[in-house]
């Protein structure tokens, strides 16, 4: 509609108004034929009067009488001219005014520019004696032409105030249609503005989090070494032959190797452990994987890989290996009862971001996807799958920390990690890695 130069309601405006117009000057036309036969009727009843009152005067060639009719006929102003005449054709009375010619002879009649000139016969028991002749004036141009101008004007104001009234409404309709069009562009706008906000809120919270449990980590890790320096200290006094003791402290060393092991993945996680980036092929890293994989999964989970990717990525080699460890174990707890894990990589060139990936260049990408067929994810639960913190787990069972630590990662890796989830039918999660320009 917009693109019209006129709207139907206009075209149809016009074309009433146009209507209007004509049917005006047709009014006109017609009323001012009605007017000049009315003159003609008048005059023609004037002439027949005039001819049976001459009659005689005519029978008995009485010039005189004659002129006494014509006489008491011009007291009529809008006479112009009236004639009598004998059955030869002579006149024998007359009169005119105004510069109105009397014509000698009987004229024919006719309806000229300002007169009307009637000629009737004059009888006598059906024998044609002469003729009278009248001539009338008719109304004079100007007044008729002031009338038709007069009606076509107002039939002119109407269409006009018609086609003026229905542009203007159309007008307004295309400003609607203008307004309509920003408001969808305002309101595009305050979405992608509540979308960015709320991965602003995100991010926000992954840094508060991460403070948090990085201080806490970095405590904890002072601790843990203060009890292992006892512990190594308390080893030294003991003889070696106190075998019971010994054991106890290895017990617990070893326990205090797993703290520390854990407070170093919070440390990498609230980012106060920098990532040592090094050039490598997912599919290898994958396949290298392989037995640890294997063993963590159990028997009940079937495993399969279809590694096609040849490009190499950059990124830190134990971290990587975590995230792909914590994917897995996600899976394997997602089918409790056992299923299939489809291990796969691909090197793909992305035009347009992946659904879920937000700050997406296009380029070239290794794709690693891991999908099981587990129990799947409410929409509930994969919106906030990647929280800190957020399980479904049973206490002690999870830590919430596995998928926020590999997104977090990934993310810090310049990469993308997108969910993608079917409630009762499974899991795919893939994460994007930028391809390494020349790292070979
Ligand atoms: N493959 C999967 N299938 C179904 N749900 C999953 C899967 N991976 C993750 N989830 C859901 O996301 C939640 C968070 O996962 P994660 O951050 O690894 O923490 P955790 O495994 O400790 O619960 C899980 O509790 C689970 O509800
Ligand atoms: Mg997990």
């Amino acid at each position: 509609m917009n693109r019209r130069r006129f709207s139907l309601p206009v075209l149809a405006a016009l074309a009433a108004a146009g209507f209007l117009l004509a049917a005006g000057l047709l009014m006109a036309r017609y009323e001012d034929r009605l007017y000049t036969d009315q003159q003609i009727k008048n005059t023609d009843e004037q002439a027949h009067i005039l001819a049976a009152s001459v009659a005689g005067a005519v029978a008995f060639e009485d010039a005189r009488a004659a002129q006494e009719y014509i006489g008491a006929l011009s007291a009529n102003p809008e006479l112009l001219a009236a004639g009598v005449y004998d059955g030869r054709g002579q006149r024998i009375a007359g009169f005119s005014r105004g510069g109105a010619t009397l014509p000698s002879r009987p004229p024919t009649p006719g309806y000229g520019d300002g007169h009307i000139d009637v000629t009737v016969p004059v009888t006598q028991n059906g024998a044609a004696l002469g003729t009278v002749f009248l001539s009338a004036a008719a109304e004079p141009l100007q007044r008729r032409i002031a009338r038709y101008i007069g009606l076509v004007l107002l039939v002119t104001m109407g269409a006009l105030v018609i086609a003026v009234l229905s542009i203007s409404q159309s007008a307004l309709a295309r400003r609607a249609d203008q307004l309509s069009v920003v408001n969808h562009r305002l309101q595009d706008e305050m979405t992608e503005r509540a979308r960015t906000e709320e991965a602003l809120r995100q991010a926000h919270k992954m840094e508060a989090v991460g403070q948090l449990s990085g201080g806490i980590a970095h405590d904890f890790n002072n601790l843990i070494m203060i009890v292992k320096g006892n512990l190594r200290l308390l080893r030294k006094r003991l003889d070696a032959n106190a075998e019971q003791p010994l054991h106890y402290i290895a017990a617990a060393e070893e326990a205090l190797d797993r703290a520390a092991h854990l407070t170093q993945r919070i440390l990498a996680f609230s980012r106060r452990q920098p990532l040592k980036p090094e050039p490598v092929r997912l599919s290898t890293l994958v396949a290298d994987l392989g037995p640890l994989l294997h063993h963590s999964l159990g028997e009940a989970v079937e495993t399969e890989t279809q590694l096609d990717a040849n490009w190499w990525i950059r990124c830190d080699v134990n971290q990587m290996e975590n995230v792909i460890l914590n994917l897995a174990i996600n899976a394997r707890d997602a089918m409790p009862e056992g299923g299939r894990l489809m291990i796969s990589t691909h090197d793909l060139h992305l035009a347009v971001a992946p659904a879920g990936a937000d700050d997406f260049k296009p380029g070239e990408y290794v794709a690693l996807t891991l999908r099981d067929n587990g129990v799947g994810m409410s929409e509930e639960v994969k919106s906030r799958a990647v929280d800190p913190f957020f399980t479904t787990k049973p206490l002690g069972k999870g830590t919430g920390l596995g998928l926020s630590m590999s997104f977090g990662f990934v993310r810090q890796s310049g990469g993308h990690l997108v969910i993608a989830s079917v409630p009762g039918q499974g899991s795919e999660i893939t994460i994007y890695m930028p391809r390494a320009e020349g790292a070979a």
